[in-house]
């Protein structure tokens, strides 16, 4: 049977500056948070992830061979602005040759302005809990919507604010480290005021073009079907999920998650008159990050602290994930794709949806010049059937990006997690095209599965 995917779907890859770009020094670049909290941690370094910086014509080479049309991006702020607020040409020029070099080879470039790289001079003012970086980020948005707005009409502001806020400045997992859950829920205020900031710097310039944001979003699962579980879940959902879309939609933060994070005392004050406003810019499209799952159990003192690292929840825990794993340890369920597309329609109202991100890592090897990855060609069949499923029950999804094109410098993990759909041999950089792109690259061809 074959699953047809409707016309002018859009089929893409996608990367992140930090991940894959390298050359750190490269053109007069400043360091990031990243560069900073990978050397302090004594962690494996953006540098020289891919080369991608000195690559990249090969690598959109790759891209056209495989016949994907779309390709997501991100732009390094710490390139293009290494202190955060004066323009370093030679980096924007990079982003303006790899534009022309995509678009010479038919590939519609999507532009991500913010994949987590802030730079560090503003982090050195405080970082995301300083609400002044909203106005600093519009700015930028605005230099590189100038420098290649002719000719990208697809922009995201900002990825996974969730991560950025929760983990960069709640549990410190993520740059810039910081542990003070009360300031990462600033950070996620900040980060949604900067995303409205950056979507009216972006309109204020002219031209066609689809902005958007992209969130991602972990479903909740519980074993039990009562109260207390539901109760648990809905802890979980509102503060992983609802924070930052219900703003988005113009909808404020809801009642029941300002009480939950009440004993905190930190996002109420920092929401200033207007924000609500600010971040509730129409969306032209929502970026839908897919994963996994995660499992919540109620705590039977409800003002206990959670075991999930998530700022300010308590009352309930989360359950080790079940069943077949990523290598990375994440629960494998297509099946909550399909709800969460469908629950995501209705919430939002019939907005359209593109998924910017959704794949898995495992364990690859090379034997031959060739990469089996069985895992990774099944885990794209169900997931795009998954995605499929939800168009059938009436959910507006208007393109795919397989995270990732290429094997990458996956944050905190290192270089110990591949994702891509092309193999990369760090030591020497060349590039062998695993089993999953040409699995892909005819799903493209098909425009089905
Ligand atoms: C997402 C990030 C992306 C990549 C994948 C595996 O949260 O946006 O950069 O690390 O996870």
């Amino acid at each position: 049977m074959t699953l047809g995917f409707p016309d002018g779907f859009r089929w893409g890859t996608a990367t992140a500056a930090y991940q894959i770009e390298g050359s750190t020094t490269a053109d007069g670049r400043g360091p990031s948070i990243w560069d900073t909290f990978t050397t302090r941690s004594g962690l494996a370094t953006g540098d020289p992830a891919c080369d991608h910086y000195r690559r990249y014509r090969e690598d959109v080479r790759l891209l056209s061979e495989l016949g994907v049309p779309y390709y997501r991006f991100s732009v390094a702020w710490s390139r293009v602005m290494p202190d955060g607020r004066t323009v370093e040409p030679r980096g924007l020029a990079f982003y303006d040759r790899l534009v022309d070099t995509l678009l010479e080879h038919g590939i519609t470039p999507m532009v991500t302005l913010y994949h987590w790289d802030l730079p560090e001079a503003l982090q050195a003012e405080g970082g995301w809990p300083n609400r002044e970086l909203a106005d600093l980020f519009a700015d930028y948005a605005l230099t590189v919507h100038k420098a290649l707005g002719d000719r990208v009409r697809q922009w995201t502001t900002i990825n996974e604010p969730f991560c950025a806020a929760f983990i960069g400045y709640g549990n410190g997992d993520h740059a810039p480290g910081i542990q003070d859950e009360g300031a990462a829920l600033v950070a996620g205020h900040n980060l949604l005021l900067a995303h409205g900031k950056a979507a009216q710097a972006l309109r204020s310039n002219g031209g066609e073009q689809e902005v958007s944001i992209v969130l991602n979003f972990t479903p909740v699962l519980t074993d039990v079907d009562d109260a207390a579980h539901r109760e648990a879940a809905r802890k979980f959902d509102f503060l992983h999920n609802r924070f930052f879309l219900d703003p988005l939609l113009g909808r404020g933060y809801p009642p029941e998650l300002l009480a939950d994070l009440a004993h905190l005392g930190t996002l109420e004050p920092a929401i200033a008159d207007g924000d609500l406003e600010i971040i509730a810019q129409p969306l032209d499209v929502l970026g839908v990050n897919y994963y996994a799952p995660a499992r919540a159990v109620p705590l039977e003192d409800p003002e206990a602290d959670s075991n999930c690292p998530l700022p300010g929840l308590r009352g309930m825990d989360v359950q080790p994930p079940r069943g077949e794993l990523t290598s990375l340890g994440w629960e494998q369920r297509p099946e909550c794709f399909t709800e969460l597309l469908v629950w995501l329609q209705e919430h939002c109202d019939g907005l359209p949806l593109v998924i910017a991100e959704n794949g898995a890592a495992f364990e690859d090897e090379v034997i031959e010049g060739r990469v089996h990855d069985e895992k990774r060609v099944r885990y794209f069949a169900d997931h795009l059937a998954a995605v499929h499923a939800a168009i059938e029950r009436g959910a507006d999804v208007r393109g795919y990006m397989a995270w990732s094109l290429l094997d990458n410098f996956e944050w905190a993990m290192g270089y110990t997690q591949r994702f891509g759909l092309v193999h990369v041999d760090f030591e020497t950089q060349e590039r062998v095209l695993k089993d999953s792109a040409l699995f892909y690259a005819d799903v493209v061809a098909r425009n089905g599965l």
